[in-house]
């Protein structure tokens, strides 16, 4: 088990990686001296979300449970107002903590609820997916979607603490654990050579699912991603490396409809953001074969998906982390290291994406 303390400035909160973590949450809900703490969760997930429950009663605190159904429709103004609805009906009161249990989507959900009802209570974030342990449940990022943009309506709100339980990616589906990876090999290839290197060697084990190589790779994502939201809670700089790979990235979702997955697109992202990089000069080839074979290793295949250019190209300058149309790219110089702030010529986006396409 490996415990970290993340500085935001809005407080710092524990993080705790392991396996079987009924002591842990028990005390860090127990410490949090909640007057209720409502659990958030989807159908899926439900199982585990009734043994949090009965960790957290042994707490002596009172733990209802609210169900959502699974999948991205339910990061919705509509979930939410039901979510609410809850938390009104559990008379849940300011020193009430929402608990959430479940992947990114639960997360980003129960987060927002937390930062809205009674203008903000606290929210302990109980990752289930390998996504949402290295990525979604750090960094304070919460929100749904809007009408037709995503991630549209939210608030920065940290959480009280976070519990990320490696026992229950045992019944999460090989698709959601391996599409993960794309994240992993990004904070590697993007910020830390020691990951990439973790990466390199512990292929067949963390694929197979080994919860001590597990355990040592989400707490080096934790730290990478928490080293740059310290710096930048509100994303006004430095955070944009956390970009890495996604700028491409998505724009091949929104070019596709969201029919492709995010990790297959933000590893196309990265290939694409390392082509442009060696056009530049700013990267090698053998930096580039370097994270093609890693992406390859890890389940994601430089297969080119099936949509035209245009589509894609006229999706780049809308990307959220655009301004006035002009777009930063985050581009690798070297293993474990990506710069922020690049302006790519048009010609040569349009000639690496060809042939990305091809
Ligand atoms: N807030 C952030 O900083 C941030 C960062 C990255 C992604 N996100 C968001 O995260 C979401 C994607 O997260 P995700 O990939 O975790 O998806 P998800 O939460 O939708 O979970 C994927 C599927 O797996 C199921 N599931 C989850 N845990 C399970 C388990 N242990 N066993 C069995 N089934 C399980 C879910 O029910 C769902 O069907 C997106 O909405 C994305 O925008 C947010
Ligand atoms: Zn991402």
């Amino acid at each position: 088990m490996v415990r970290l303390i993340i500085e935001a400035p809005a407080g710092s909160y524990p993080v705790v990686i392991g396996s079987n973590l009924n002591r842990e949450l028990r005390g860090a809900v127990a410490r949090l001296d909640a007057t209720s703490a409502p659990i958030v969760t989807d159908a899926n997930v439900l199982p585990w979300a009734k043994k949090v429950a009965k960790t957290i009663k042994r707490a002596g605190v009172k733990s209802p449970i609210h169900v959502i159904r699974p999948g991205e429709r339910s990061k919705s103004m509509d979930a939410l107002g039901d979510l609410l609805a809850f938390l009104e009906r559990q008379n849940v009161d300011r020193a009430g903590c929402i608990i959430a249990v479940g992947g990114g989507t639960v997360g980003d959900l129960a987060g927002f609820g937390a930062a809205v009802w009674q203008r903000g209570i606290r929210v302990v974030q109980v990752p289930t997916t390998l996504l949402a342990m290295v990525d979604s449940s750090i960094g304070g990022k919460t929100g749904v979607n809007g009408r037709r943009s995503k991630n549209a309506i939210g608030a920065f709100w940290q959480p009280a603490a976070v519990v990320a339980d490696l026992a229950f990616l045992e019944t999460l589906p090989t698709g959601n654990f391996r599409e993960a990876f794309a994240e992993v090999v990004k904070y590697a290839v993007a910020m830390d050579r020691g990951l990439y290197e973790v990466l390199l060697k512990n292929r067949d084990r963390l694929v197979a699912g080994d919860r001590a190589a597990l355990e040592k790779v989400v707490f080096q994502c934790v730290m990478a991603k928490a080293l740059v939201v310290a710096k930048d809670e509100r994303e006004a700089g430095p955070r944009a490396i956390l970009n890495y790979g996604h700028t491409a990235g998505h724009a091949l979702e929104a070019a596709t409809g969201f029919r492709i997955s995010h990790g297959r697109a933000v590893a196309f992202g990265m290939r694409v953001a390392a082509r442009i990089a060696f056009s530049m000069d700013l990267c090698t080839k053998r930096f580039v074969e370097a994270q093609d074979a890693m992406l390859t290793a890890y389940g994601l295949p430089d297969r080119p998906p099936r949509v035209e250019l245009s589509r894609v190209l006229a999706a780049i300058p809308r990307d959220k982390k655009a301004r006035r149309g002009k777009v930063a790219w985050v581009l690798p110089r070297r293993l474990g290291h990506a710069e922020t702030g690049h302006a790519v010529p048009g010609a040569i986006v349009s000639r690496v994406l060809r042939k990305a396409l091809a």
